[in-house]
C-alpha cells in the first residue's frame, strides 16, 4: 500500500522530515517511487522541464493527466500529489472541483493549487467533495512570475504577516499540508511553527517540515535555470552528453552495433534464402 494523507500529517507529529520530489514521466517517477521518497509531485513545472515552456502558464489540464497517468502506473509507494494548472480552478469553484476530479481520476491521491486567502472558499469546497488539497504561498509561478519575477517572498514585517495570515486560513480550509516557495526562512520557520499541518519547502529553509526539488535540478538536466536554492546532487547533463557523443562516434565507426546487439537467423535457412535470391 502506498503512503496516504494521513501518514504525511503524522510524519510532522513524529517530527519526521518529509521529502518530496516532482516527477512527470514513468522512468524517473519508478526510481524516485523506489528510493523512499514520501511524496511524487506532478508539478506544473512539466510545462517548463518536460515540455520547454518560459513559464508554467501555458500548461493545460489534458496535459497535467497525462503527466500525471504515467507517474501514477510507476507508483508503488509515494503519495501522489498533482499540480492544477493556471486558470484551471481560478475562475469558478465548479472548475476546481472538476478539474481536481480530473487529476485524481489520472491517478493523484491529492492536489495542489497557488494561492492564499483568496483560494480558502474553493479550496473548502475541493475538500468538501472528499479530494486532498496541498495549498501553495509564497512565490506563486502561476501568477506572482507575471507581476514580480522569481523574488524572495517574505522580507518585511507586513508581507510576512500576510504569509503567516495565508497560511493560517489555508489550514483552517482543510489543506492538508502547504508549498512555502522561496519565502525568507525565518518567516518559514514561524509558519511551520504555528500551523499544525507539515510545511514543504521550496528555497525556504531548513524550519520547514520538509522539502521539495524539481528532479531534474536535482539530477542537474535542467540548465535554462538554476535557482540557488536547488541543491545539485549530479551533473547528468553532462554524463548524458558524453554517452551521446560516444554512441555518435561508434556509429560512424562501426564500433556500434556489436554481434551481442543484433539476432541472427541459421545458417540453413540462410543458404536457403541466398540459392532463392541467387546471390
Ligand atoms: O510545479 C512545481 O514543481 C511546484 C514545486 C516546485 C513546489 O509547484
Amino acid at each position: 500500500m502506498h503512503k496516504t494523507v494521513q501518514d504525511i500529517l503524522n510524519m510532522k507529529k513524529e517530527k519526521k522530515k518529509i521529502s518530496v520530489i516532482t516527477s512527470y514521466d514513468y522512468t524517473l517517477a519508478s526510481l524516485c517511487d523506489n528510493s523512499g521518497i514520501d511524496v511524487l509531485l506532478v508539478g506544473d513545472s512539466a510545462g517548463m522541464v518536460m515540455l520547454g515552456y518560459e513559464n508554467t502558464i501555458p500548461v493545460t489540464m489534458d496535459q497535467m493527466c497525462m503527466f500525471t497517468e504515467a507517474v501514477s502506473r510507476a507508483r508503488k509507494n509515494s503519495l501522489l500529489v498533482s499540480d492544477l494548472p493556471f486558470m484551471s480552478y481560478q475562475a469558478s469553484i465548479e472548475d476546481a472541483i472538476n478539474n481536481s476530479g480530473r487529476l485524481i481520476k489520472a491517478g493523484a491521491d491529492a492536489v495542489k493549487l497557488e494561492g492564499g486567502s483568496v483560494m480558502a472558499e474553493t479550496i473548502s469546497a475541493i475538500v468538501d467533495v472528499g479530494i486532498p488539497v496541498m495549498g501553495h504561498i509564497g512565490l506563486q509561478p502561476q501568477t506572482t512570475v507575471l507581476s514580480q519575477g522569481y523574488k524572495v517572498q517574505g522580507k518585511t514585517k507586513d508581507t510576512a504577516m500576510r504569509l503567516i495570515e495565508d497560511a493560517k486560513e489555508l489550514e483552517e480550509a482543510g489543506v492538508f499540508s502547504i508549498a512555502l516557495e522561496m519565502v525568507t526562512h525565518e518567516v518559514a520557520k514561524i509558519i511551520s511553527e504555528t500551523v499544525s499541518i507539515p510545511t514543504i519547502g521550496i528555497g525556504s529553509g531548513v524550519g520547514c517540515d520538509g522539502q521539495v526539488l524539481v528532479v531534474q535540478d536535482l539530477l542537474g538536466m535542467y540548465d535554462k535555470i538554476k535557482p540557488k536554492f536547488a541543491k545539485r546532487y549530479m551533473n547528468l547533463s553532462e554524463d548524458i552528453v558524453k554517452s551521446l557523443k560516444i554512441f555518435k562516434k561508434d556509429v560512424e565507426s562501426g564500433v556500434f552495433p556489436a554481434a551481442e546487439h543484433w539476432f541472427s537467423m541459421s545458417e540453413e535457412e540462410l543458404k536457403k534464402l541466398r540459392e532463392q535470391i541467387g546471390s
